[in-house]
């Protein structure tokens, strides 16, 4: 299972890299507007930091501007990847990278069937947002199931990034249904580490060895 770190925050994600286990990054358009400084700037830096992909979301309506703004975003690095909201141009605009051998991750996928239909665009990645799903009363997860159940059906090769995880039981859940992503705000990535009884145990441990090294 890939982790992507879910921010555009740049303390954020070098502290999150320096764990060995990041494997790339989402951002969109809200991270972003909460940096400082241009937001090329802050693609450039965070594609320095992570040596795998990093997704840049376009806000153009339209296949062509869709098109023309991804090309754009693909200059700042390598490991940019172009995030596509699931709407009918965007299909269209999946399609058109597809064939240009860009990278895509269709973003703001709310059902199976519109995971479908970017599959077949061939999406790279598809990122259903399970803790919006939960918002309005519907369980998250089980979008993630029938994803990787069609996915796997038809052996599409879109992998699927979970996204909008709110708490560590989202990740606990991808893991067990085989999702290939969980991309990870950093308050649930510390929420994952930290157990109460690690913390007790050290603490107890520590103590104790000091009484060892006094003897
Ligand atoms: O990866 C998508 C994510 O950034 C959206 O999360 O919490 O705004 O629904 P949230």
């Amino acid at each position: 299972m890939k982790f992507f770190i879910d921010t555009a925050n740049i303390a954020e994600i070098r502290e999150a890299a320096s764990l060995g286990i990041i494997d790339g990054c989402t951002t969109n358009p809200t991270l972003l507007s909460r940096e400082k400084g241009s937001y090329k700037d802050v693609l450039k830096e965070i594609c320095a930091i992570i040596p795998g992909p990093v997704s840049a979301e376009v806000v153009s309506m339209d296949a062509e501007g869709m098109v023309r703004e991804g090309k754009d975003l693909c200059k700042v690095a390598d490991n940019i990847i172009i995030k596509v909201p699931c709407i009918r141009e965007g299909v269209k605009a999946l399609s058109m990278f597809k064939k240009e051998g860009i990278q895509t991750n269709a973003t703001l996928c709310f059902s199976s069937m519109q995971g479908l239909l970017v599959a077949k665009a061939g999406a790279t990645y598809v990122s259903p947002f399970v803790g919006r799903v939960d918002d309005v009363g519907n369980p998250g997860m089980d979008l993630i199931r029938e994803l990787v159940q069609i996915y796997n059906n038809y052996s599409f090769g879109t992998q699927v990034i979970v996204a909008s995880i709110r708490h560590p039981q989202h990740v606990y859940e991808s893991a067990l249904i085989g999702a290939d992503v969980a991309t990870i705000p950093f308050k649930v990535l510390e929420q994952l580490i930290k157990h109460p009884l690690t913390d007790s145990g050290v603490k107890s441990f520590l103590a104790d060895w000091e009484k060892v090294t006094k003897k």
